[in-house]
């Protein structure tokens, strides 16, 4: 192809702004990426993020499909650092609370976009035994262990790789949690595998193994907020949440071992109800959570992979549905965000300006008896997936 006829191929299929850029520079590669695009639906492209004070690089990956849909994930913590969706004009503007910079994001923060592990949510006391072996972890949420400890899997740096065909894109991540890392026993080998498909739903598939007994839940701990105005609370966002059952906590946030029916309580949310609605009710659970933060039975387990939850923003016309096979879902309404860290360009998240909805076990399983297991035994397989779908009505 001569140089002329490159560029009317490039114009055809890509945007104008790219169109210097084909034909400008080397050709042979160029033509390799124009041609590699062209047939890609979701694209990704990688960029260098930042370096850790350990001398770590950390990279940024932008997958991006045709429907509007961008989602930014980070190799440090596999932070989901940015994800932009459509509004109900067509108008792909930001629904994740985060930084702008590594620095902020290794800075003390409650887990903004990041992947939750060994064991996501709390552990009494932060004990466990396994085979009559007591273990101790870090006690990071007095008197509580919380989200996999003081330097979790939202602290550790991720190798990355990329995965594209067909209607998708993935990008599989993978980290491995020494034995005793954290206070857990095992050599975990953890996969993460989030992919962006083009009907603008996000998959985050979960898979470990371990050569050693030990306990395993993980989650993804982003903060949504569908109005894309961060200065504003979700309060007015309308949640769903197909349980018929609450996990009930004690006054440090652990379960009291009963499953509670949510009839005629604020923690109701099989039909439609905005989270404001009965937030502020004089309620013992809602007093010990400071709102709500608390782990829903899902209804359903026996059918897998199934509708757990989905949040609706009037205002922009998202429409957050969350699938899952897990037994359960954290739905916490940022009670704890407090106006301290940064937005990306300035201003500050305040109370309740984000939520999340993390599909995960039961809080605590470990020392359960009652609760679905969270062990993984050697030769097993830990395989859980979960979906994020935006649409607009
Ligand atoms: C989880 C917990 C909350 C809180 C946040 C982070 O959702 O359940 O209590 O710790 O993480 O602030």
């Amino acid at each position: 192809m001569n140089v002329l006829k490159r560029c009317i191929y490039g114009i055809s299929i890509i945007s104008i702004a790219s169109m210097n850029v084909q034909c400008k520079g080397d050709k042979k590669v160029e033509e390799t990426t124009t041609e590699a695009k062209a047939t890609e639906v979701v694209t990704i492209e990688k960029s260098a993020y930042g370096t850790t004070p350990k001398g770590e690089k950390i990279d940024s990956y932008k997958l991006k499909n045709q429907k509007g849909m961008e989602v930014d994930i980070i190799t440090y913590g596999g932070i989901i650092s940015s994800l932009k969706v459509p509004n109900k004009a067509g108008k792909s503007e930001e629904v994740v609370i985060g930084f702008n910079s590594l620095d902020q994001y290794m800075k003390a923060n409650p887990y903004f976009g990041a992947l939750i592990g060994r064991y996501g949510n709390r552990i009494a006391k932060g004990k466990f035994t396994l085979d009559g072996k007591q273990y101790s972890l870090a006690i990071n949420n007095d008197p509580n262990a919380l989200h996999g400890g003081p330097e979790g899997f939202h602290r550790v740096v991720w190798t990355a790789e990329e995965a594209k065909g067909g209607d998708s894109a993935s990008l599989k991540l993978k980290y491995v949690s020494k034995d005793m890392e954290e206070g857990y026993p095992g050599n975990l080998t953890v996969f993460v595998t989030y992919t962006l498909n083009n009907d603008n739903s996000l998959d985050v598939l979960y898979e470990a193994t371990t050569d050693k007994k030990t306990v395993v839940n993980l989650t993804q701990h982003s903060y949504f907020n569908l109005s894309s105005d961060f200065s504003k609370p979700i309060l007015d966002h309308e949640i769903t949440i197909d349980a018929d059952k609450l996990v009930p906590v004690d006054a440090t946030l652990i379960p009291t071992g009963e499953l509670t029916d949510v009839t005629n309580t604020p923690f109701d949310f099989r039909k439609a109800k905005a989270v404001g609605a009965a937030i502020g009710a004089k309620d013992d659970q809602l007093k010990k959570g400071l709102g709500y933060d608390h782990c829903w039975v899902l209804n359903n387990q026996d059918k897998g992979y199934r509708f757990a939850a989905s949040a609706y923003d009037a205002g922009s016309g998202r429409l957050l549905e969350v699938y899952t096979d897990q037994p359960g879902i954290q739905f916490y309404s940022g009670n704890f965000l407090d106006g301290t860290l940064p937005m990306r360009n300035g201003g500050t998240y305040a109370h309740r300006t984000g939520f999340c909805l993390e599909t995960q076990h039961y809080p605590d399983s470990p020392n359960q008896k009652d609760f679905p297991s969270t062990i993984l035994n050697p030769g097993e397989n830990y395989k859980t997936k979960t979906s994020f779908k935006f649409s607009v009505k």
